[in-house]
């Protein structure tokens, strides 16, 4: 049996088989809302045999959403959406997860095809971002943050977790807080972006307070028989990377013991000029295997794994316990078929709903034969 298609069980949650959906943003809301476009995406790829379906990063607060596209989870009618979106999820046989989110500097941008930028601030559409100290990003996003008093500190982490307590009674199993991509938290431990003068900010203890807060006030409202993960970057390409990994993986062990169940590794993106391995496949398999071992919990990690023995040997090898999967899964939602039958499953058919497999291996000879 490949490894890949071996159950991964997390608390009271067990996925059937290591692959999953990775979050990815569809900018196709209006107030963030869902519509038919994320009622039909969500349970397509649930469909096409994944484990797990993460939910695209979804504001906590409307200020911290990527774009205006982006799903909110700050209302109830928002949760209405998704709870339905949870369930479909559910009927098709993953598991259904959620990331919540705070976009920080990176906040108020147009969507990637629209150009990917800041809005202009005198557009109607835009909203003033909010960040640990008022620094920009720089390229393509170059509105400075409004830094963050205390109490706006205090309201996003509120905001976290009433978001938390939504996707948990709309019937969200999985939970991941996005403390990664440059966004609000991981510009919260950044140096780069953080340069406050008080409890948030100087020293690593200072810096990590906002992550180690906002997860300990979501771990009282997320149950405990549930997983609570982060997606966080645990490098930033910019030439002092051991000091990064080596703080990071200090910070993740604090984590663990706050309460967090897995890590989903990833890169930092708090500033533009870095040199990230992108011709490299699943380049980040050996960092995500170090912080495991380091840290001392379970992890997950995307970024080029889109072949299938590539996607077998970091699970086989211990690398990561469970793929994050993300074009190759909006090129072919069915994808994880594919890789059963690269991998040469029994019966690769079985990854898919019977309404599917019945067709595709049970008369495959017949229909040859017809043909
Ligand atoms: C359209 C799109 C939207 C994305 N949105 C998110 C997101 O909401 N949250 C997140 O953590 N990563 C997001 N990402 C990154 C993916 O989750 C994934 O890590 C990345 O695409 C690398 O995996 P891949 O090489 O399998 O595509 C997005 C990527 C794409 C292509």
């Amino acid at each position: 049996m490949a490894a890949l298609f071996t159950p991964f069980q997390l608390k009271d949650v067990t996925l059937r088989n290591r692959i999953a959906v990775s979050p990815m943003c569809q900018y196709s809301a209006v107030d963030g809302l869902t519509n038919d476009w994320h009622q039909v995406h969500y349970p397509s790829l649930a469909r096409g045999g994944a484990g797990l379906v993460v939910v695209e990063a979804t504001g906590v607060s409307p200020e911290g959403r990527i774009t205006p596209g982006c799903l909110g989870l700050w209302n109830d009618a928002q949760a209405e959406g998704l709870a339905r979106i949870a369930a479909s999820i559910g009927a098709a046989g993953a598991v259904p997860g959620i990331q919540i989110a705070h976009a920080g500097r990176k906040a108020s941008a147009n969507k990637p095809w629209e150009g990917d930028d800041h809005i202009p601030a005198s557009d109607p559409r835009a909203w003033q971002p909010i960040g640990p100290s008022a620094i920009a990003y720089g390229e393509g996003l170059p509105r400075v943050p409004r830094q963050m008093s205390l109490e706006d500190i205090h309201r996003v982490t509120a905001d976290f977790v009433a978001a938390a307590r939504r996707a948990r009674d709309a019937g969200f199993k999985w939970l991941e807080l996005h403390f990664a991509h440059g966004y609000l938290a991981q510009s919260f431990f950044s140096a780069h972006s953080n340069q406050r003068s008080d409890q948030y900010g100087g020293s690593f203890d200072n810096r990590g307070r906002f992550l180690l807060e906002t997860l300990a006030a979501v771990r009282e409202v997320w149950p405990q028989h549930l997983p609570l993960t982060a997606r966080f970057g645990v490098i930033e390409y910019d030439g002092h990377d051991e000091q990064t990994l080596a703080e990071s993986i200090e910070l993740v062990k604090r984590m663990r013991q706050g309460g967090l169940d897995m890590l989903n590794v990833s890169v930092n993106f708090v500033i533009p000029d870095v040199k990230i391995p992108w011709g490299t496949p699943a380049f980040l398999a050996p960092i995500t295997a170090r912080v495991s071992r380091e840290a001392g919990l379970p992890v997950a990690s995307s970024w080029g794994i889109d072949d299938p023995q590539v996607a077998e040997r970091v699970v086989a090898e211990g690398q990561m316990d469970v793929v994050m999967m993300g074009r190759a899964m909006l090129a072919n939602p069915h994808y994880p078929y594919a890789l059963a039958q690269a991998l040469k499953l029994e019966r690769p058919d079985w990854i898919l709903p019977a309404p599917y497999a019945h067709w595709l291996e049970r008369y495959r000879g017949a229909a040859k034969t017809a043909a």
